[in-house]
């Protein structure tokens, strides 16, 4: 019968289309079922032979076969292109790349980037030393004896009554020396702790560099001459400065370098306390007791040695009013360098 046909052929086509995913193997289906020769025109050949009576019914079963065959066939057509099109697309090499975004160095590694290279141009070689330190480095081989007042420069995050986290970098100073006979000629930079209230100007973590030089005949006046060619470099040629007289334990004669307030150039603001004046770094000629503690000929050789924070050297060079700001990790900010 007819619509005994009808079915199976329905079944043989859903039975043929399943799981096909090429245009050529459809098409081969659209030829065997849909084609003027194929199987369902043929069907309709045979109509013929339906009694009168049937025809309209069997015509309508008829009907809705070549619909739903055809329906079948476009679905699965229209599927297989779109996923041709869309693995054409990976390929598509006129598309903009998705964007992927760089990050930076921090300003403070920028800072001190540049003031490396400023100082191995000038000689120097680069050391770090460990954060927790003992108390000998940070402070007694640097001619701060236990009790002495100058211990209250530097307020410490002491771990046991020996160790501490470094209050500054000078103790670097001490190993350099303890593990190299002279000459030496180094910068040491890294990061300082204080028990510091924390403020726009102050906070408990923080950047220096150390320098040291010790050889036979070492003069003040080659210190001076090292920081000044340091500062025309890192501030620029036109730059003022000045060398005040001051006190570290571990210099003797001690000194700190100011240069032109860069906010008023001179005239006098809050910035620099009316003074007109901004100090960058402290330094000195090594005293002779440091040279004791790590075995060198006081006699024999002199020294000088000078320290800087480079958080302060960027607010002095950007102009960057709280401190604070470095560790926040806020991007408007970090962008900016
Ligand atoms: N260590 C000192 C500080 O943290 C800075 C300093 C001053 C270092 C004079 C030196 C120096 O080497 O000679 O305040």
């Amino acid at each position: 019968m007819l619509e005994d046909k009808i079915n199976r052929i329905y079944s043989e086509f859903e039975k043929d289309i399943d799981g096909v995913n090429d245009l050529k193997k459809l098409e081969e289906i659209r030829i065997k079922y849909l084609s003027r020769s194929g199987l369902v025109n043929g069907l309709f050949s045979e109509l013929k032979s339906v009694p009168k009576e049937n025809i309209p019914f069997v015509g309508k079963q008829l009907n809705s076969l070549r619909q739903n065959v055809t329906d079948r066939f476009n679905s699965i057509k229209s599927e297989i292109e779109s996923q041709k099109t869309s693995t054409d697309k990976d390929f598509d090499l006129t598309l903009p790349g998705s964007e992927i975004r760089l990050g930076s160095k921090h300003v403070l590694t920028q800072t001190l980037d540049q003031i490396k290279s400023i100082f191995k141009g000038l000689g120097f070689s680069v050391f770090e030393g460990p954060e927790l330190e003992s108390d000998y480095n940070n402070f007694e081989a640097l001619n701060f004896p236990a009790d002495h007042p100058a211990r209250d420069m530097q307020d410490t995050f002491f771990i046991n009554p020996k160790f501490l986290l470094r209050t500054h970098t000078s103790p670097v100073q001490i190993r350099v020396m303890q593990a190299y006979q002279p000459p030496v000629r180094a910068i040491m930079p890294g990061r300082v702790y204080r028990n510091e209230a924390v403020s726009s100007r102050s906070y408990c973590m923080f950047h220096q560099v150390e320098g040291l030089f010790v050889d036979t005949d070492v003069t003040f006046a080659e210190l001076k001459g090292t920081l000044v060619a340091f500062a025309h470099q890192f501030y620029g040629e036109e730059l003022k400065y000045r060398f005040r007289p001051s006190f570290f334990p571990f210099t003797e004669p001690s000194a700190e370098m100011d240069i032109t307030c860069f906010l008023c150039k001179g005239k006098g603001c809050k910035l620099c306390k009316q003074s007109g004046w901004l100090e960058i770094l402290g330094c000195g000629m090594v005293d002779p007791n440091v040279f004791q503690h790590v075995g060198y000929d006081s006699e024999k050789y002199t020294g000088y040695a000078f320290g800087m924070g480079i958080e302060r050297i960027g607010l002095l060079k950007y102009g960057i009013d709280d401190i604070r700001i470095y560790f926040e990790n806020d991007l408007r900010f970090l962008k900016q360098f």
